[in-house]
């Protein structure tokens, strides 16, 4: 299969001004991910899982390294981007999700969900139908698809969120923790649509709360644990 994503050398430290110090996330990170590879991160509390994600997602700018993304239009470091070209990306090709709706005022479940399809030049219509299908398959209740999710509870946010997330295939997912607060039932609902988007050819980084649950999607680990061998075989892995 093809790379999607080739990372040499990333390094991410903070600068504390108020302590007059600096502090490492991670350093010297490499590995490359091709289509419809899954990569697991773990590592201990602080260990820099969520800070690679948002540095790969380009939200943090690396102090060193190259993060070569092949896109549709060719290969581009995101390092280096420009940031209108990284917005694009965002909107086309790379996706990430969170334990965290961004929910707007007064824009119901159901159209936030079908967005992204509007975007893609979907006509309203096939847009929402689609998009109740995906609050259907993760469990958000049909009285609730018009209704605003500022006001949900924060299981009903994720499944908005998740629908929202998957619903168009991306070429590179990023996921930080999308199985914080969900029920069993959308849990496999997750599950069964990320297998789906990995046969499609989606590449996958994610930072799972109950590994278990992604057992057979695995095929590479990376422990950000300090002192831990970097990167690890499947084969080879307990998760
Ligand atoms: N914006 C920031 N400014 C300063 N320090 C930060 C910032 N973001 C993260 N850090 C620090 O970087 C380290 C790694 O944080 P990160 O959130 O990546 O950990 P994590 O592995 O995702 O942990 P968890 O399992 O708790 O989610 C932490 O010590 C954190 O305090
Ligand atoms: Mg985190």
């Amino acid at each position: 299969m093809n790379i999607v994503l080739d990372v040499q050398g990333l390094s991410k430290g903070f600068t504390m001004h108020h302590l007059d110090s600096r502090l490492a996330a991670f350093s010297d990170i490499s590995f490359d991910l091709r289509a419809g590879e899954f990569l697991l991160l773990k590592g201990q509390n602080g260990a820099g899982k969520s800070t690679l994600l948002r540095t790969l997602y380009r939200t943090y700018l690396a102090q060193d390294g190259k993060v070569l993304f092949h896109s549709d239009h060719g290969v581009i470091d995101l390092v280096r981007a420009a940031d209108v070209d990284v917005t694009h990306l965002r909107r086309t090709e790379i996706g990430f999700v969170t334990q965290f709706l961004v929910a707007r005022p007064r824009v119901s479940a159901e159209a936030l969900v079908a967005e992204p399809l509007r975007m893609a030049g979907w006509s309203a219509e096939r847009a929402l139908e689609e998009a109740r299908h995906w609050l259907r398959a993760f469990g958000v209740k049909e009285s609730l698809w018009r209704a605003y999710p500022t006001t949900f509870s924060g299981g009903e946010q994720q499944k908005v969120n998740l629908a929202r997330a998957l619903i168009l295939p991306q070429k590179l997912l990023l996921l930080d923790e999308p199985t914080a607060s969900l029920d069993a039932g959308a849990r496999a609902a997750l599950v069964a649509r990320l297998r789906e988007l990995k046969d499609g050819g989606t590449a996958m980084i994610g930072v799972f709360h109950h590994p278990d649950d992604v057992e057979h999607l695995i095929d590479r680990v990376i422990d950000l644990t300090p002192d831990a061998p970097q990167m690890e075989d499947r084969e080879d892995v307990v998760v």
